[in-house]
Parts: structure tokens; sequence; C-alpha cells
């Protein structure tokens, strides 16, 4: 053979060999299984330069640690200290090691092959570095075919290799993690989507009254149908309460819950938020998607319907009877499917006679109608829901099992509850929160709700009093309150107090009311 012959023999060799590693490289960087791909990475290192096994050394930076799970052979784990041998010196060095013979290098460790019962000779060890040139392992081959030596070529092209296969293990650690954070938020969100149906059963409303049982009657009845629901009432009756009631117990319950508070947004505002609105509509104006849309296949829940504009009622209409909508600015139609659920504390139809509410809207929404009550026509319930409301903050805020006293719970049903049951809430949660014992007592209350009960609220959370000190402030109180009713007028003020005129002035004198 010519030399000119042999050259060209090397050289085909040579570019065989290249576009292999070509090809390897790009396969590699397709594989986003971790251990599939280290699986993929020793088999395919061995071959590439001729050596008989490979393994890959990754390192632990937390326990300054070397490990490997696929040595060729070997099913467990090996870990030793990162200092350690040729595959700690090439981590530490960053420089590739060629070795003849394994067993007269000063820096081998030759308990791997007491553990696999393989005999090292040859070895060729170079250093896998990130991005950032960063180390994260070594690739280590063993034996060349043949009994030969490895090649200096052989260390170039196993460093060729070794350089994409540690960004190739970069991505799948990093697809692996996400993968991983991916998976848990959806267990969460599953796990936070049945807590949140479970806070809207329909026991959850709480009322024996028959007013509230019939209300959940007809929850119960018309959640799983497409009907629109209006519902009325007071502030702070519940008509949010039973909306998300009516949308977790219908089939739409996984879908979206989707509110808006027709009140709290501008006019403006309120037609970008509901229908969405294109990129550039006007300046600088990104593209929004809307509420209704967002809602789409779930439940749309307008609060405070009576303060929606005339234009954005129009709109709205539209969008129920023609079951499309048409963002502001869009040139394409978006079919939408949701029931509407809506809530006023305004009386529509005097809003209507006043041109301030369409009608045919009130008819699209008021297919089923709910009057929420308020709560001074529903007493009877005010023991059951206060006693409702103290298990649940007790439990909230880890305290033991609480009760009110009866003077308490007389109090609570003799006040006018203008909040309705938002307001009983928060006046059991501030006496959560204030009384010292466990029983909550009149005098954990709000002073307006125990003035609704008389005179006879003494705070013994004060202090011990003496007799004389306690009749003289009950003789305060009333006097003040007197005075307060009569105008000022003390004859008047006697008389409701039933003493003399001459004896309200000394009175009045000695605790220097004037
Ligand atoms: N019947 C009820 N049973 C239990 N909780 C209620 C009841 N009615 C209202 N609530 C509670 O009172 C608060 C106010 O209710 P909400 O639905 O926001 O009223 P609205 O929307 O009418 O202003 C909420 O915390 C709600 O859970
Ligand atoms: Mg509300």
């Amino acid at each position: 053979m010519s030399h000119q012959h042999i050259d060209k023999k090397i050289e085909t060799k040579l570019e065989h060999k290249y576009s292999t590693l070509f090809k390897l490289c790009h396969m590699m960087s397709y594989e986003r299984d971790l251990n599939t791909l280290l699986d993929f990475l020793v088999k395919k290192s061995a071959d590439v330069v001729d050596a008989d096994r490979a393994t890959i050394f990754l390192f632990d930076e937390k326990r300054n640690e070397l490990w490997s799970k696929v040595a060729m052979g070997i099913t467990d784990i090996i870990r030793f200290d990162a200092r350690l041998g040729i595959a700690g010196e090439v981590l530490q060095s960053g420089k590739i090691i060629n070795i003849e013979d394994a067993y007269r290098h000063p820096k081998f460790n030759p308990d791997v092959d007491k553990r696999t019962g393989y005999t090292t000779k040859t070895l060729l060890c170079v250093p896998m570095k990130d991005i950032n040139g960063k180390p994260i392992g070594v690739l280590q081959v063993l034996n060349k075919k043949e009994g030969l030596l490895f090649t200096t070529e052989d260390g170039e092209v196993l460093e060729i290799f070794a350089s994409h296969a540690a960004i190739a293990i970069e991505n799948a650690r990093l697809i692996g993690e996400l993968e991983g954070s991916k998976a848990r938020l959806q267990q969460e969100n599953v796990i936070l989507r049945e807590k949140t149906r479970g806070r809207f059963f329909v026991s959850n409303i709480i009322g024996t009254s028959p007013t509230i049982q019939s209300i959940v009657k007809l929850i119960e009845k018309i959640s799983d149908s497409p009907l629109n629901v209006l519902i009325t009432g007071e502030s702070g009756t519940g008509k949010e309460l039973a909306a998300r009631t009516i949308h977790y117990n219908s089939s739409r319950f996984e879908k979206p819950f989707i509110d808006i508070n027709c009140a709290a947004l501008p006019e403006s505002l309120l037609e970008s938020e509901l229908f969405g609105i294109e990129k550039g509509v006007a300046t600088g104006v990104e593209k929004r998607v809307g509420k209704i849309e967002t809602a789409n296949g779930g439940t749309l829940f307008l609060d405070e319907i009576g303060d929606m504009s005339l234009p954005a009622q129009a709109k709205l209409l539209r969008v129920l009877q023609e079951r499309k909508l048409e963002r502001i600015g869009g040139r394409s139609m978006i079919d939408i499917d949701v029931r509407v659920l809506a809530a006023s504390n305004k009386d529509l139809k005097s809003e209507i006679e006043k041109g301030r509410f369409r009608e045919d809207l009130l008819y699209r929404l008021n297919v089923v109608h709910i009057e929420m009550p308020p709560l001074r026509q529903m007493k009877e319930d005010i023991p059951l829901l206060a006693k409702y409301f103290l298990t649940s903050f007790t439990s909230e805020l880890g305290k033991g099992a609480m009760s009110f006293s009866n003077e308490a719970i007389d109090c609570l049903m003799k006040y006018s509850w203008h909040g309705n049951v938002r307001e009983l809430e928060n006046e059991v949660k501030r006496a959560v929160i204030l009384s010292e014992g466990d029983v909550i007592e009149e005098s954990d209350l709000s002073e307006h709700v125990r003035e609704s009960r008389g005179t006879a609220c003494r705070a013994p959370t004060e202090g011990i009093h003496s007799l004389k000190e306690t009749v003289e402030e009950i003789e305060i109180r009333m006097i003040k309150e007197a005075l307060k009713t009569s105008g000022g007028n003390k004859q008047k003020a006697s008389e409701a107090l039933g003493i003399t005129r001459q004896g309200l002035i000394k009175k009045i004198k000695r605790y220097g009311l004037s």
C-alpha cells in the first residue's frame, strides 16, 4: 500500500469518527430523562473511542462527593470523596488524564475494581463542565479494545463528547426539576380546589329559619342547571356565598368561577375588564383577556350589577343573547359558554323606572331569583350563626373550644345588624381575639352591640368594683342617656329617670356632668 493510500484510509476513518461524534451529540440533546440519558452516554462514550466500558461520575457539590449510578454492569450506586482517585484528580484539575497501566499509577483507586471484579488496565478520564465552566463530573473509559492504548486523538474526541454530554445532563436535570415542580403544583391545585369546593357545600349556608331553608332548597335544585340567577339582598347577607355555592355544586365546578365587582371599577375600565381589549386600541394599550372569556366554560359572577353602565349593559346583553364575544378593538368573535350569576343590593325594578337599568337585561339575568333576607328578619338564627363562626374562628386560630354567655347571646340577638351576617361574623371574630377566658361575655362585645341590651352592661374584666362604684357608674350612664334623648332638657330627663329635677341637678353636679 502506498503512503498516499494509507493517509486516505486514515482520513476517511477520521471523518467517519467525527461524523459519528456529531450525530451522537445531536442525539443526546434530545433525551430529556436523566437516567436514560446517562445510560446512552455511558454506552456511546465507550463505543466512540473503542473502549471496553465507561463510567460517568457526577459531582455532588453539597457532599463534595463523586457518585455513579450507571457504571455498566453495576447496578448500585458508587460514592466516594471528590478528591480521591483519578476521577477526583480530573474533577479538581479540569484536565484530561490518559493512563497506560492503571495499577502503576499512584492516584489509581482499585476499590471500584474490587467491588466489580473488573481489572482496569488502560484508562482515559475527561472532565465534564457546564456552560459556565463549572465541573459537574467526569467521564471515564476503561480498557481500549484489542489491548491497545488510548491515543491523544481519543482524548480529544472524548473531551468533545463530554462537553456536550455535560450540557445534555444539565438540561435533563433542569427539565426533571421543572416537571417535578409542575407535578407538585398540579397536585396542590387539586387539593386546593377540593378544599375550596368543601367550603361551598350547601350545608355551609347556615340557618334553620324557613327563609334560609327555602333558599338552600332552591340552590340545591337549580345549581346543576344552566339557568342564570339573580341574587338580591342587603350588603353582607350572603349573596356571594350563595353564588359560589351554586357554582361549586354545579357540573361547572372544575371550571373557573370568575367574579367582578361592577361597582368597584370606573365605567371605562369595566368594559375592558369584562370584554377584553386588543393590543394597540389606544396608545400603550396591551392586549387583555376579559373576565367573560376567562370564565368560559365556568361561571361569571357579576356583583353589584346595578352599578353597571348602560353601554356595558347593552354589550353584556348581546354576549348573553349571541353567546359570542368580541374584544374591544377585536376583529373576530369568540364563542362563549358562561353561566351568569348576578347580585345587587339595589332594587333593580326601580332602577329600570329611573332609566338606569335595562329591562331586557334584567329578564335575561333574573331567570331564577334569590332574595337573601337581612339578619334582623331571621333573629332566631343569630345564636346558630354566632356559634358557627365561633367554632370556625377558634379552630382557625388553634384555640380550644369556646362558648357564649347567655347575656352575650342576648345582646347579639337584640342588636339590629345593619351589616348583616358579615357584621355578625366580624363581631364574633373580634370577641374571640379579645376574650381572655373560654366564655365570651357580654363585656367582650363591642360597645354598640352591648348598648342594644340596655343598661346592665358592666364589664367585669375592668376589675373588681364596689357596689357603690357600680351603682354610680350605672347612674352616670343612665343620666347621660336620658339627657341625650331629651336633648338636654333636665325636666324631661328627670321624668324619664323617675327622680325630681332637683335630684337630677344634684347628681349632675356631683358627677361633674353638666
Ligand atoms: N347563611 C350564612 N351562613 C354562613 N355564613 C354566611 C351566611 N350568610 C353570609 N355568610 C358569611 O357572611 C359574609 C358575608 O357574606 P357575602 O356573601 O360576602 O355577602 P354579600 O355578598 O351579600 O355582601 C361571608 O363571610 C359569608 O360567608
Ligand atoms: Mg358581596
